[in-house]
């Protein structure tokens, strides 16, 4: 994948219209972290063909064959609410979650926080980091990984992941992906930035799979289950446990499995 093949055609403003691309990397995120703002303006696109210490949520590796797959961060300079921060894994989601129904015809469903599914299996992930300065955030780094035409899956992982491919049935052209996850990356951006964040979190919310379900929440090391009752405006999963009590849980260090 080359700078020239994904700016072409790319309808966006300022997402991916800066680009770093390498061939094989640690971690786009790990990267996009030694990157000034002038280097690297808002919106700036790293991506690589290959990471060799790719990073997940809750300090999991992320496992992805060279050459078959996206993996990419993008660095924002929120100018809004540091509330409103919170609620970019939503936009992040619904954005890869819109692209995916345009590029592949493939139905997919949002999974708190910002997992993508497809048939009930994860075919998108993503890692948001921040770096601060003067005790304030100074950037935001959005890291996504799209398992698009990669086949074969490690045996732990071949039932709970899966790839477009291999729903689809079909090769999916990652340029042409990555083009429309960056417009309406672009487009989710904007409405967290314009309008209230209830405008957002209810888009999100008619793609959750989540509410009235059970699961078990895995807090640390302690697990239990409850019922998904709804998300709230910042963000937070309001769940009922199993004695009836009503919580409201950050996505932080939780993962979440539906029973
Ligand atoms: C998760 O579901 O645990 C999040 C996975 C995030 C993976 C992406 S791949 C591109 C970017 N660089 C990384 O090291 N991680 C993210």
């Amino acid at each position: 994948m080359t700078k020239e093949e994904i700016l072409k055609d790319l309808k966006t403003d300022t997402f991916g219209q800066t680009i770093f691309c390498f061939d094989t990397i640690d971690s786009t995120n790990l990267y996009s972290k030694t990157l000034s703002k002038t280097k690297a303006p808002h919106g700036t696109l790293i991506i690589a063909e290959e990471q060799t210490a790719g990073r997940g949520r809750m300090q999991r590796n992320w496992v992805s064959l060279k050459g078959k797959n996206l993996l990419f961060s993008i660095i924002l300079y929120p100018d809004f609410i540091i509330e409103k921060t919170a609620l970019l894994p939503f936009a992040g989601s619904l954005a890869v979650c819109d692209a995916i129904e345009t590029v592949t015809g493939l139905s997919s469903t949002c999974k708190w926080p910002n997992d993508v599914l497809v048939n009930k299996k994860k075919v998108c992930g993503m890692l948001l980091e921040s770096t601060t300065e003067n005790a304030s955030i100074e950037k935001i780094i959005l890291g996504i990984g799209v398992n698009v035409n990669q086949e074969e899956f490690p045996e732990d992982l071949k039932y709970k992941a899966s790839s477009l491919k291999n729903e689809s049935g079909i090769e999916i052209n990652r340029i042409t992906l990555l083009q429309k996850i960056l417009e309406e990356l672009e487009l989710r951006y904007e409405q967290l930035a314009h309008f209230p964040s209830s405008q957002l979190m209810n888009d999100w919310k008619m793609k959750a799979l989540l509410f009235g379900k059970k699961i078990t929440v895995l807090e640390h090391e302690f697990s239990y289950t409850a019922t998904a009752i709804d998300v709230a405006d910042d963000g937070r999963l309001i769940i009922q446990t199993d004695d009836g009590t009503k919580r409201s849980i950050l996505a932080g260090d939780v993962s979440l499995a539906y029973t």
